[in-house]
């Protein structure tokens, strides 16, 4: 079987072409960075605008590095919400428009739901359910419990900023440049994770939720108190408030999956496996830091491949493909969704 899968809900436009046997025939990505980075961050009517230009483009190189012709094709999935509403009817509408023109199902794919089973396309057996997932990215950082496809047991998510959004601010206060995520996980790099002092919020507590905007202001005053009347950080310092942040995001990322993790184990008989996703999961030092903690813990971390954490298609496409085997196909009056909670899916029993 083959599913053609669309991404537009954010900056990347994205086509790819998926087997049930979890073969990625093609996954390409085109990135808007450049469009945005003079503003510093993602202009939605761009965003929509850029998806326009280049959508059509993207599905054609997709089919074509597939080999396939339209016709081959099973199901047509779109990343349906959340996201940036103009970006998301551009996909929607032009995965309904080759489904209605070659007569094959269409899938409104939740993007939450794309980044959720993209282990199970990536690890395969290892990622079967249930599993624990840490789904950190721009825009959510939340702890769920993954039943089957549309089945999700929230645990915990965070009160305030997305782990992703403390990233870009983070990075955006020490002057590096956007996006602020993967610039920051640079410059830690040369840094000095014990160098500077700062909280981890939510430590200790009981239960699976996360806040960040504790640990971003805790940043500020240490720039502040650096920088002593001059305008700039020396590069030195911007390193090692980097280290220092990311290591304090390490362990408080550690501590609320240590709890998910016990409450997994009531529920499950096991603690995981632990599975990590979204944008944040390709920062490689917390990569590790998880990895240590599910091996502590008697459980392994599954986390895909770099260029499958960040957004892509092929999680959009098998996320498509998953639903397709089930018969959990939408119709072609499905209204794109801003919002649209995981532990609101429609799944199987
Ligand atoms: O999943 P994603 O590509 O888009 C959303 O659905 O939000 O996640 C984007 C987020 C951004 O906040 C970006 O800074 C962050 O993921 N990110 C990283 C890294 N790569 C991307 N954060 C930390 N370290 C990275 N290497
Ligand atoms: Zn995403």
């Amino acid at each position: 079987m083959f599913v053609l899968g669309l991404e537009t809900s954010c900056d990347e436009t994205a086509a790819a072409v998926v087997t049930e046997d979890r073969r990625i025939l093609a996954n390409k990505v085109l990135s808007q960075l450049d469009e945005h980075r003079p503003f510093g961050g993602v202009v939605p009517e761009i965003a929509a605008r850029s998806h326009l230009d280049h959508i059509g483009d993207l599905v054609e190189q997709a089919m074509s590095e597939a080999g396939l012709e339209f016709a081959q094709l099973d199901g047509v999935a779109a990343t349906g919400g959340p996201g940036l509403i103009g970006g998301v009817f551009v996909g929607v509408m032009t995965a309904k428009a080759i489904a209605a023109a070659h007569k094959i199902p269409f899938l409104a794919v939740n993007h939450l739901e794309g980044h959720a089973l993209t282990a199970r396309l990536s690890e395969g057996d290892a990622a079967a359910f249930p599993y624990l997932l840490l789904l950190v990215s721009g825009g959510h950082c939340q702890l769920l419990a993954v039943e089957g496809v549309g089945r999700y047991i929230r645990l915990g998510g965070t009160i305030d900023d997305a782990v992703g959004e403390a990233f870009d601010k983070t990075a955006k206060m020490l002057g590096l440049p956007y996006p602020g995520g993967p610039a920051l996980e640079q410059a830690a790099r040369a840094g000095d994770a014990k160098s500077v002092e700062l909280p981890r919020p939510m430590r200790g507590r009981p239960g699976c939720d996360f806040s960040f905007s504790g640990l971003k202001t805790a940043v500020r005053h240490r720039i502040e108190a650096m920088l002593e009347g001059r305008d700039d950080l020396e590069e030195s310092q911007v390193a090692d408030l980097a280290a220092s942040f990311q290591r304090a995001v390490g362990d408080v990322l550690a501590d609320r999956c240590t709890h998910a993790m016990e409450r997994f184990a009531q529920t499950y008989g096991r603690p995981g496996p632990l599975v990590v996703a979204g944008g944040v999961a390709a920062n490689q030092a917390l990569r590790d830091r998880l990895s240590e903690l599910a091996q502590a813990q008697g459980t392994e971390l599954l986390a895909p491949p770099i260029a499958l954490c960040t957004d892509n298609a092929a999680m959009i496409a098998w996320a498509g493909m998953e639903r397709l085997q089930l018969g959990l196909t939408d119709p072609l009056t499905f209204a794109p969704r801003p919002r649209w909670p995981l532990d609101q899916l429609k799944g199987v029993a």
